[in-house]
């Protein structure tokens, strides 16, 4: 069994079985409630955080969270400060801060970055983001606030709004709550911005319920849950084409009046003009205790790699293809090039193992 085998990763939540994201929730719960009788449990353990992309609160919640439980953190949150200035590749990177830590959180603004570094660290990495692909840790954020807000994560129809086709988040959350017996979901966006064809054909194939709107006003009032994404500026190809969706949608108090009253409204923040300031005041607006659910669901998964409570999901589960290239340019192995090629599935469609597109040969 190679190393990394042997480690509790997180990379995709999908890559765990139901049940270990559940127990993360149930500790997190514990922890929030005491969060002193945990001051001490990763006493002598170090963090290390590696941000080569801009964040607030995924990365000062992961670093909060190691110090409420008692380890230190290193890292960096600018690569213009580190050896990434100097040239140096991803896996010397995380090869090397992987040495120092005991537990690795990476950031990172291109796709299938977060396993591609798994392959080679030698500490577990906890994925903070791979570009426009991923976004584990705040999908456990959500599913904590759900749980903690709604009393239940079944049986819930869910609006995502916004940039769904950028939106990792987005990406995340729909992947974990297809898991949820009676997920709806309606995907509000504007054609240029819909969710990728990769995912629809995943929820198709699982048979999940989803349907697409263009107006906010026409599905707001069936919603449960609505979550709000901003328009991923830094992930369009030009100024012209991230103006031509900006501000396209805006959750106002007018809109508010045609929800639900129990509905809550989400969103992994920064925000940038998609919820106007005067809905921070409707109760139903939970945006930003969502952010110290983070927190806590952190320590509750900090606590459960560094303690190896589950068994490591295969990090690797198709084959090298070595004459075969990912169709997404945005791929980490258009980028390193001493990836191996992996991919699953056989035929004409290749599934590349690190981003999850399909590839045609
Ligand atoms: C999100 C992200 O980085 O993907 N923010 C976060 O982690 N809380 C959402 C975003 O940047 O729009």
């Amino acid at each position: 069994m190679s190393d990394y085998a042997r480690r509790l990763n997180l990379i995709d939540l999908n890559d765990y079985p139901v049940s270990w994201w559940n127990g993360l929730l149930e500790l997190a719960h514990e922890i929030l409630s005491a969060p002193q009788d945990y001051a001490k449990a990763c006493d002598g353990c170090i963090m290390g955080t590696l941000f080569y992309e801009p964040s607030t609160r995924t990365q000062m919640s992961f670093q909060t969270a190691m110090l409420r439980l008692g380890g230190t953190i290193i890292g960096f949150d600018n690569p213009a400060t580190s050896s990434v200035a100097k040239g140096e590749n991803l896996k010397d990177t995380t090869k090397i801060v992987s040495g120092y830590a005991d537990i690795m959180v990476m950031r990172h603004p291109v796709e299938g970055s977060a396993k591609a570094a798994a392959l080679t660290a030698e500490c577990p990495i906890i994925n903070a983001g791979d570009g426009g692909h991923l976004h584990p840790t705040q999908t456990l954020t959500d599913l904590l606030t759900l749980k903690e807000e709604k009393g239940s994560l079944e049986n819930l129809t869910i609006g995502f709004c916004g940039d769904l086709k950028n939106g990792r988040t987005v990406h995340s959350l729909i992947k974990a709550m297809s898991c949820y017996k009676g997920s709806r979901f309606v995907l509000i966006s504007t054609p240029d911005l819909g969710l990728p064809a990769y995912m629809k054909d995943m929820l198709a194939a699982d048979g999940l319920s989803y349907k697409e709107v263009s107006r906010l006003e026409d599905a707001i009032g069936e919603l449960d849950v609505l979550y709000m994404t901003r328009i991923q500026q830094e992930r369009f190809a030009s100024e012209e084409e991230y103006l031509a969706q900006k501000g396209a949608y805006i959750l106002d108090k007018e809109k508010m009046k045609l929800a639900k009253p129990d509905m809550i409204v989400l969103h992994p923040l920064p925000r940038v003009d998609e919820i106007a300031i005067e809905v921070d005041d409707d109760p139903r607006a939970m945006y930003f205790r969502q952010a110290r659910y983070g927190m806590f669901v952190r320590m509750a998964l900090i606590l459960t790699v560094l303690h190896k409570n589950g068994t490591p999901p295969a990090l690797i589960r198709g084959r090298e293809h070595k004459s075969v290239k990912c169709s997404n340019p945005r791929c980490i192995t258009h980028r390193e090039q001493y990836l191996p090629h992996f991919f699953e599935g056989s035929g004409d469609i290749l599934t590349c193992e690190y981003c999850d597109q399909r590839t045609l040969i």
